[in-house]
């Protein structure tokens, strides 16, 4: 009899669901667009191949197109609902609690960093909580790669980010001769407060990022900025006795030990409205303004291209950057010469990144490990089953390197992370039975 009565409630509450799915199903749907190929091709051919802003028309003209082929997909919809009915059913019920606010994250790829792009946007996705925009600066030969990438990915990530593919491009001053001026891919993102100019604020990384926990709490960072900051970056190094900048930089930089740029949060707003101080004339320049003259002065004694101008620009202009610490941006050199990441030590590491090229040699198996696993899972699969576990046996591999000897370091951030996930579903799943 109770059976009876449980299997009833399932039902009705079943029923509910398609219904409102059916009702909300556009309402709900069509925000959630990510660029289709269409409108991709049709955004890189406008304003004469030059990257543009995705401009709210855009996004428009792909709510437009999708609304027409959305109403021909609804019945294919509740049949396929009918067929895998729970899992469908969750998502539903995560909807209207996912919050509107959008985060933006921009990337620029060259040549054959492909797999490991595409790596660290689904570590972005799988834990964030709030909606992503993906800005993807990349060759015109990766364009069709990412786009297929992005169909594989099943559609309850689709709705957590929307993305757009731009070209690598001076698209500001004269394009010509700033192409002349830097190695294309090293200086885009220099030039993303005038090429984004409808974006408020975004957070800038390198290909070889990998997130262990939710965007959402890197982009908290943004609302502590002061009045005065616009950036926000780590430090190069902990030591200043094996720092790269203290030792060997023959240009000004920030700090003690200068900044690592490969994980940099920017108030784009902020930073095209500021006068930068500098030492080339007395009045302050806009940050587009600067940026020749400053290449101009530096050229010759800069290594790192565009990582050095930005420490020569916050040397000037200390006020206007936040510090996070190492633990948002956490890489080999906090460990291989044993463990100098205090913040990493206390919460575990937030963000990963692999520079020196780690997760494609034998030379830091830890990183390697966090690579890999998060490449081969399965996107619907449960995580602790198919990331963390094989994540800890592939750490385990690594205890011969400095690195692989502080497990609680690699591996704390993350299990919370997870925890936190599984804690939301379960809530989620659990919810509505409890109530009958
Ligand atoms: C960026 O700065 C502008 C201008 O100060 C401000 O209005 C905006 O809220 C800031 N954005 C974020 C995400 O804090
Ligand atoms: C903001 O913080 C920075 C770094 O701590 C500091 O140099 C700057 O003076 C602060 N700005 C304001 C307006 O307090």
């Amino acid at each position: 009899m109770r059976i009876h009565c449980k299997l009833l409630a399932s039902l009705l509450c079943l029923g509910g669901v398609l219904i409102l799915y059916l009702f909300l199903g556009n309402a709900e749907e069509e925000p959630h667009v990510k660029g289709t190929p269409k409108a991709n091709a049709l955004q890189a051919t406008s304003g004469h191949g030059r990257a543009r802003p995705p401009t709210p028309g855009h996004f428009r003209a792909m709510q437009d197109q999708k609304a027409q082929r959305h109403s021909k997909k609804k019945n294919k919809k509740m049949s396929e609902m009918k067929a895998k009915g729970p899992s469908l059913r969750e998502q539903e019920k995560k909807r209207p609690t996912m919050p509107e606010e959008w985060m933006h994250l921009a990337v620029v790829t060259c040549g054959d960093r492909l797999e490991e792009t595409v790596t660290m946007l689904k570590s972005a996705i799988l834990f964030s909580k709030k909606r992503i925009k993906f800005h993807i600066f990349a060759e015109d030969s990766l364009k069709t790669e990412f786009e297929s990438k992005f169909k594989e990915w099943p559609s309850a990530a689709s709705r957590k980010y929307e993305y757009n593919i731009y070209p690598i491009t001076f698209s500001v001053g004269n394009a010509e001769e700033w192409k002349k001026l830097f190695k294309p891919c090293a200086a885009q993102r220099l030039f993303l407060p005038m090429i984004l100019k409808d974006v408020d604020s975004l957070l800038y990384v390198d290909t070889d990022v990998l997130f262990l926990r939710p965007l959402d709490d890197i982009w908290a960072f943004l609302h502590q900025f002061n009045d005065t900051q616009l950036a926000a970056m780590a430090p190069e190094h902990e030591i200043p006795k094996i720092g790269w900048y203290s030792r060997f930089a023959r240009h000004p930089f920030y700090g003690t030990t200068g900044v690592n740029s490969g994980v940099m949060l920017m108030n784009l707003t902020r930073i095209r409205k500021t006068q930068f101080k500098n030492n080339m004339i007395p009045a302050g320049l806009t940050w587009e303004e600067m940026l020749h003259p400053l290449y101009q002065k530096y050229k010759n004694y800069i290594t790192w291209g565009d990582q050095d101008l930005l420490n020569i620009i916050f040397y000037f202009n200390p006020e206007n950057l936040y510090v996070f610490p190492c633990q948002w941006n956490y890489r080999p050199d906090h460990c291989m010469y044993g463990s100098n990441c205090k913040s990493a030590e206390d919460d575990g590491v937030s963000v990963l990144h692999g520079n020196r090229g780690v997760y494609h040699d034998d030379k830091q198996p830890a990183f390697k490990a966090f690579y890999e696993v998060i490449r081969d899972y399965p996107f619907e699969d449960n995580l602790f089953q198919s990331m963390y576990y094989p994540l800890q046996t592939k750490f385990l591999e690594s205890v011969h390197t400095l690195c692989g000897r502080i497990p609680q370091v690699f591996l704390k951030q993350i299990e919370k992370t997870m925890k936190r996930i599984y804690e939301r579903r379960v809530i989620v799943h659990v919810g509505p039975r409890v109530r009958d």
